[in-house]
């Protein structure tokens, strides 16, 4: 899991690779050669054991979390993120929303994932012990129309607020740090989204109607970013600094 990043890399102040497996494109040593990038070690030993544990997804929100107190800011974007324009064009869609642009997959589980304006909506993969340790009621998920967006967690833009902090990241981390939570008994990908199924019901809780498909950021988001798996369109030539 790392943030890759191609030609606009000059224009991100510093950016942070966290290295957790091998890299695909390029060694650890080159990378720490690149100009403007630091590379840090996960401190895992400072919470719960689960969150060395990747595939409890764990790690998302404390690592969010571990940036946006440090700087204030950070954009998360997955190892398929490229970014296409300078990251800045994405400022002021979180400015009217307490900070927060994410990339909203859908807005209701009822529409089909065939249809324009359906997705396989996180509603179809969240375990029920989810929505209880959160306090979402299923069925109430289910039927608000238009009102329960399903949030992409592979890329977002964070700046901190009060409302991000109390809203957003404290219920995210709280099921993060707990296994029962963030990762239910036979929870796996097939019926459940780990740290994105968290983030959307703790956006249906505690923000709902706060983006609509009238206000929907999604196409202005995602003309700033790609997401691209591979190598397919990849064309950052990273310059080193020493
Ligand atoms: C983030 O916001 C909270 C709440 O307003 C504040 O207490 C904290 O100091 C802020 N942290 C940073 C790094 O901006």
């Amino acid at each position: 899991m790392f943030i890759t990043t191609n030609s606009n890399l000059v224009e991100v102040e510093r950016v942070f690779i966290f290295v957790f497996t091998f890299t695909f494109f390029f060694f650890f040593s080159q990378i720490k050669s690149f100009c403007n990038v630091q590379v840090r070690r996960f401190p895992f030993e400072n919470y719960p054991a689960h969150v060395k544990k990747l595939k409890t997804y764990a790690f998302k929100p404390t690592l969010i979390n571990l940036v946006l107190n440090e700087f204030g800011v950070i954009y998360y974007g997955d190892a398929s993120i490229r970014f296409m324009k300078p990251l800045f064009e994405l400022l002021p869609e979180s400015v009217g929303h307490h900070g927060f642009l994410g990339q909203i997959r859908c807005f209701d589980p009822k529409v089909s994932s065939r249809s324009k304006y359906g997705c396989h909506h996180d509603y179809h993969l969240t375990k029920n012990e989810m929505y209880a340790k959160i306090g979402v009621k299923k069925t109430e998920y289910y039927n608000s129309h238009f009102a329960s967006p399903a949030l992409s967690g592979g890329l977002m833009l964070l700046v901190n607020s009060t409302t991000l902090q109390t809203k957003i990241m404290k219920p995210w981390l709280r099921c993060a740090f707990d296994l029962a939570c963030i990762a239910p008994t036979r929870s796996s990908l097939r019926n459940h989204r780990f740290d994105q199924s968290a983030l959307s019901l703790i956006i249906f809780k505690n923000m709902r109607n706060e983006w609509t498909l009238e206000n929907d950021p999604t196409p202005r988001h995602d003309a700033v970013v790609k997401v691209v798996r591979g190598r397919k369109g990849y064309n950052w030539h990273p310059k080193s600094c020493s």
